[in-house]
């Protein structure tokens, strides 16, 4: 099936010169979405990883991420933006384009030695995914991989991360 038809381009968001790969197109097709969340699974149970949790970022990654632990037979743990979670925390800061933003973890959803597999809708710059592997290395998991729906290949993002399985359904 091809997944770039169902993904919509559009120019200039949220600011001139970013095309930005909008992926709401993807998901309101029955089939496409299907399609998507098996191929994803199947692609997994291909590189034999052996995960315990998804680690899904907030907000797009837990719309692929949680199909996918389900998917797996594995849990899901959300990774929510700053003041999101309840429970104490583990955090981390990350740079962006302009600034600085933070990414948080409920102290108690993982341990040292938890077979995490980090999924995300896209990877571009890298710097949200490598935020995310800093933050759950800090823990002591055991990163087995990470998933992601799109990858844009001239940001080179997949640089920024540690060396174990990348698996990307579509690039550009
Ligand atoms: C987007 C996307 C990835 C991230 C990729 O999320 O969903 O999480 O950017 O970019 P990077 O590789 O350069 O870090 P965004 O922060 O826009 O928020 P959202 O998921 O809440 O829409
Ligand atoms: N997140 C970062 N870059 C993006 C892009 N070009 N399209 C959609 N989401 C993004
Ligand atoms: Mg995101």
């Amino acid at each position: 099936m091809d997944l770039k038809s169902l993904i919509r381009d559009i120019p200039d968001f949220p600011k001139p010169g970013i095309l930005f790969r909008d992926i709401t197109t993807l998901l309101r097709d029955p089939v496409g979405l299907r399609y998507t969340i098996d191929f994803f699974t199947q692609k997994c149970t291909e590189a034999e990883l052996k995960v315990d949790y998804v680690v899904g970022m907030e907000s797009r990654g837990f719309i692929f991420g949680s199909p996918l632990a389900y998917k797996l037979g594995s849990g899901f743990i959300p990774i929510r933006k700053k003041g999101k979670l309840p429970a104490a925390v583990h955090a981390i800061e990350y740079e962006l384009e302009y600034g600085t933003d933070c990414l948080e973890v409920h102290q108690d959803a993982l341990h040292p030695g938890s077979r995490v597999l980090i999924v995300d809708d896209l990877i571009a710059t890298g710097g949200t995914a490598s935020a995310t592997a800093k933050l759950l290395q800090k823990i002591g998991c055991e990163l087995v991989g990470f998933g992601f729906i799109i990858e844009l290949r001239d940001l080179q993002g997949r640089k920024h991360l540690p060396d174990v399985p990348i698996i990307s359904l579509v690039e550009y």
